[in-house]
Formats: C-alpha cells, sequence, structure tokens
C-alpha cells in the first residue's frame, strides 16, 4: 500500500469493539431499570436456543506494564483477591433473580488485568460459585487470559478441570530494551514452559498476545518474536496495534515519549511483515488483528458465518446477551450496553448491596442497530450489503457519499448493494467503518480520545 494513502489515513479513530463507541453513549438513555428490561428481553429471546455470554473481569496485576491500556489495578496484596470474588458472586445473585430461567451458557471469559493472579483455589470458588445456578450450552467455550510470569500448573490443571480449553498469553515482544521500556521482563523460556504446561493439561486453543508499534521496536525485533512464536506454535495469534492514548486516566503508559514509537509507515510495516510471515506459516487472518491456525475454533467461525466482535474482540460464538461482571466490565443486551464502576471500592459495595453497580449506558436506538450491523459486517467479513433504498437506512447516501473518496483511492470496491474492502485496503478497516459512524460524524471530537486508526 502507497506510504502517502497510511499518512493521508492515520487518522484518530474508533477500534470498533461497540457501536456506538463508548465516548459516544447516550448516558440519559439508559437508566438501571431500562437495562433490566433489555437483559429480560434479550434472556427470553435467546437463552432457550444460542444461549447467553459472561464476562467476568479480574482486575489485579503484580506489576504495571507501562504499554498497557486495559482497565488494571497493581498490588501484590493477594488479600483483595476473597473480597473480590464475592462481590463478583454477589452482582451475579442479582442477574440471577432477573433471570426467568436457569441460564445457558455458551460462553465465559476470564479477562483482565491478570485472571492468574487470583489463586487456583479462589478461581474455582469463582467459576462454581457461577455455575451452581447455571447450565452449560450443548457447544460452549470457557476461556482466560494469563500472564506467562504469573501463571502456574495449578492454575492450568484447575481451569482445564472446570472446562477451561482456551487461553491467551500476553507476550507482547521478546527483545530485551522494549520488555525493559515497558516494564514486563519475560524471557522466551518462560513462556515456552507455561505454553507446553497448557498444552500438556489438554488446552486445545492457546492464543499469544503480540503487539506492534512498542516502543523501540525495530523490524528486526518483530521477525525475532515470531520466529519464537512460531517455535511454540500457539493456535491462535492475536497482533494488536498499539494503542497510545496516555491521556485516558488510569493506563500508567508511561517512561517513554512519542518519539520512541515507530509511527506511520514504519508502523505498518512492521504489521505488514508480521502478516506475512504468519500467513507463510500457516495463519489465517481474522478480521483485523487476529490470526489462527485452519484447526482453530475461530477460523471455522470466519468459514461458518458465525465471527463476532464485541469487548473481548473477536469470538467464536455470537450471543444476543452478554453480561459483564466486575469493575469497569461492559454488558451488551442487543437493544442496550451498561458499564460498570471502574473504581474498586464503589463496585464492591454496591454489588454487596444487591445492586447491579451500573455507571453508564447507552440504549440502542433503530439507527445504531443498523450501523452497528453493518459495522460489524465490515470488522468481522470485510464486507456489507444493503437494500436500495432502505427504509431501515434513510442515511445511507450520506455514508456513501463519504466512502467516496475511499473508493477512489482504492480502498473500497462498491457496487448497487454491497461494499467489499479488498485485501490490501484492510489496514484501513477502521477508517472505512468510521464513514459509517453517523454519531461521530454529527459529533466530530474537539480534543483526541482514539487511538491513531494505523
Ligand atoms: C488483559 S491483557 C492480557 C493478560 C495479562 N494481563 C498479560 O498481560 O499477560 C490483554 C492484552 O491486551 C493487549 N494490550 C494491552 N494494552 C494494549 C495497548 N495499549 N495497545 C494494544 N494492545 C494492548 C496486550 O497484548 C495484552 O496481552
Ligand atoms: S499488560 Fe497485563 S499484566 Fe501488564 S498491566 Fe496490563 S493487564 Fe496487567
Amino acid at each position: 500500500m502507497h506510504n502517502h494513502l497510511i499518512r493521508k489515513y492515520n487518522i484518530p479513530g474508533p477500534r470498533y469493539t461497540s457501536y456506538p463507541t463508548v465516548p459516544y453513549w447516550d448516558d440519559e438513555s439508559v437508566s438501571p431499570e431500562i437495562w433490566k428490561d433489555t437483559v429480560d428481553r434479550a434472556f427470553s429471546e435467546s437463552n432457550t436456543d444460542e444461549g447467553i455470554s459472561l464476562y467476568i473481569h479480574l482486575p489485579y496485576c503484580e506489576s504495571l506494564c507501562t504499554f498497557c491500556g486495559c482497565h488494571k489495578r497493581i498490588t501484590k496484596r493477594h488479600s483483595v483477591e476473597t473480597p473480590y470474588i464475592d462481590a463478583v458472586l454477589n452482582e451475579w445473585k442479582s442477574y440471577l433473580g432477573l433471570f426467568t430461567a436457569t441460564p445457558k451458557i455458551k460462553e465465559l471469559h476470564l479477562g483482565g488485568g491478570t485472571p492468574t493472579f487470583f489463586s487456583p483455589d479462589n478461581l474455582k470458588k469463582l467459576i462454581d460459585g457461577i455455575m451452581q445456578h447455571a447450565e452449560i450450552a450443548e457447544e460452549y467455550e470457557l476461556g482466560f487470559e494469563a500472564h506467562p510470569n504469573s501463571t502456574t500448573r495449578g492454575h492450568l490443571k484447575t481451569l482445564y478441570d472446570l472446562g477451561f480449553r482456551r487461553c491467551s498469553f500476553g507476550v507482547q515482544d521478546y527483545d530485551p530494551l522494549v520488555q525493559k521500556t515497558i516494564n514486563r521482563i519475560q524471557p522466551f523460556e518462560r513462556v515456552r514452559q507455561v505454553t507446553e504446561w497448557a498444552r500438556e493439561t489438554g488446552l486445545t486453543s492457546i492464543c499469544h498476545d503480540l503487539v506492534f508499534g512498542l516502543p523501540h521496536q525495530t523490524l528486526e525485533n518483530v521477525v525475532d518474536t515470531i520466529n519464537k512464536t512460531n517455535q511454540l506454535a500457539p493456535d491462535r495469534l492475536a497482533y494488536y496495534s498499539y494503542a497510545h492514548v496516555p491521556w485516558i486516566k488510569g493506563t500508567g503508559q508511561r517512561g517513554f515519549s512519542e518519539v520512541d514509537l515507530p509511527q506511520n509507515e514504519v508502523k505498518r510495516a512492521l504489521y505488514e511483515t508480521g502478516k506475512n510471515l504468519f500467513s507463510q506459516l500457516g495463519y489465517e487472518e481474522i478480521g483485523m488483528d487476529h490470526f489462527a491456525l485452519k484447526s482453530d475454533s475461530l477460523y471455522q467461525s470466519l468459514i461458518n458465518g458465525n465471527l463476532h466482535r464485541n469487548f473481548m474482540g473477536y469470538t467464536a460464538s455470537k450471543t444476543r446477551l452478554m453480561i459483564g461482571l466486575g469493575m469497569s466490565a461492559i454488558g451488551d443486551s442487543w437493544y442496550a450496553f451498561a458499564q460498570n464502576e471502574k473504581a474498586v471500592p464503589e463496585y464492591e459495595a454496591r454489588a454487596n448491596r444487591g445492586e447491579l453497580p451500573l455507571f453508564r449506558g447507552h440504549l440502542l436506538s433503530d439507527e445504531d442497530r443498523v450501523v452497528r450491523q453493518h459495522i460489524l459486517n465490515i470488522m468481522c467479513h470485510f464486507e456489507t450489503t444493503w437494500d436500495k433504498p432502505d427504509s431501515q437506512f434513510p442515511q445511507l447516501a450520506q455514508c456513501l457519499l463519504k466512502l467516496e473518496e475511499m473508493e477512489a483511492d482504492g480502498l473500497v470496491e462498491i457496487s448497487e448493494h454491497k461494499l467489499t474492502v479488498p485485501e490490501s485496503a484492510r489496514p484501513f478497516v477502521r477508517n472505512i467503518c468510521m464513514a459509517f459512524d453517523l454519531r461521530l460524524m454529527r459529533n466530530a471530537p474537539d480534543s483526541r480520545i482514539f487511538s491513531m486508526t494505523i
């Protein structure tokens, strides 16, 4: 792809893990009562057939990685574990009170922070407490995120026995200077050991998270990291673009400056090199930042048309209702989004009082739902279609007008009823989605709130 296009389109933009994106939520549109109504509606529409998803946020980490953009709390005090798990189980109890039947769990994901900060016994207590009043769907996926430095055989065995078969290890980059700069010393031998343990334990889908665009990262680092990764043959790879958002409270991105970051065409070359290497090694590209072996469920879901994108990124199973438990967790009832308190003390206090500890959300309008579907189609399948004229979506003409320049630049192909993103234009997928983002168009931000698209 030409360098001038990379410079032209490398602008701040959302990653579209939701539409509307979080800064555009209309908090006034949703109250706890409205959220409960939408949960009730989505539950009765979908629990019997597809089941529901659960996302549980476990925020603690022992030390701060200074590139991290996740919601985390840094502490070495493991006494925080028990009260946190009790609060999550109390929050679950509040949801159980809303459900009209036993929930059927299709997907459960433990995210963080670092779920393996918690002891195996506490993770067992958490999952047993959740499952005590739930059943498991016929085809289900239980997965967890893990830091290689804090994951023991005991964690892997306990989670395997509880039904987990999928895990993702944070790897990022193996170069010593990059690791030192992001305050994350993690030798290859350690990652090799936990990956082998995970496989011996019986986990069948192991993902390694890599990041490109980190401070001081070079093309040689990336090639070396990918060659090392290949020796361990993970089933999936996440290859995230480093999101530099130091202005967001709590990210802790520090210790380096923007001049240390590979940018524009240099950053894009890191991506292209990675992508070509992954393809040579037998990985298929899935959506925007994931790669998977053909044997992995993520690739199967792409082929079957079931690939979905939500707050966790790409997932192999789509459900209408996703309940988020834990501090900062976001739930999605298809009709609305709701996010929990971001401060642990407030979260725990409210969950323990039997309240849903929400602090903001958004009720989707009819227009939001149509736009959301187009953005999902583009993010997951690199194409979308429409009826013309489309009574559901009179703003289509406005979106197509926005796309004219991208069409002239070869980033999209548009026919009467269809938009396709050619393979060479995949790096620009966030820009293409922005042409459908009516809320962003109507109200462009006057300060930087999103990371760069490329
Ligand atoms: C919750 S963390 C993973 C689990 C565990 N805490 C660890 O670090 O190994 C999820 C992943 O998000 C990615 N990530 C975190 N901050 C990021 C950023 N600023 N830009 C891009 N990816 C990021 C990293 O690849 C990280 O492994
Ligand atoms: S990258 Fe993982 S371990 Fe590091 S601070 Fe973020 S969540 Fe914690």
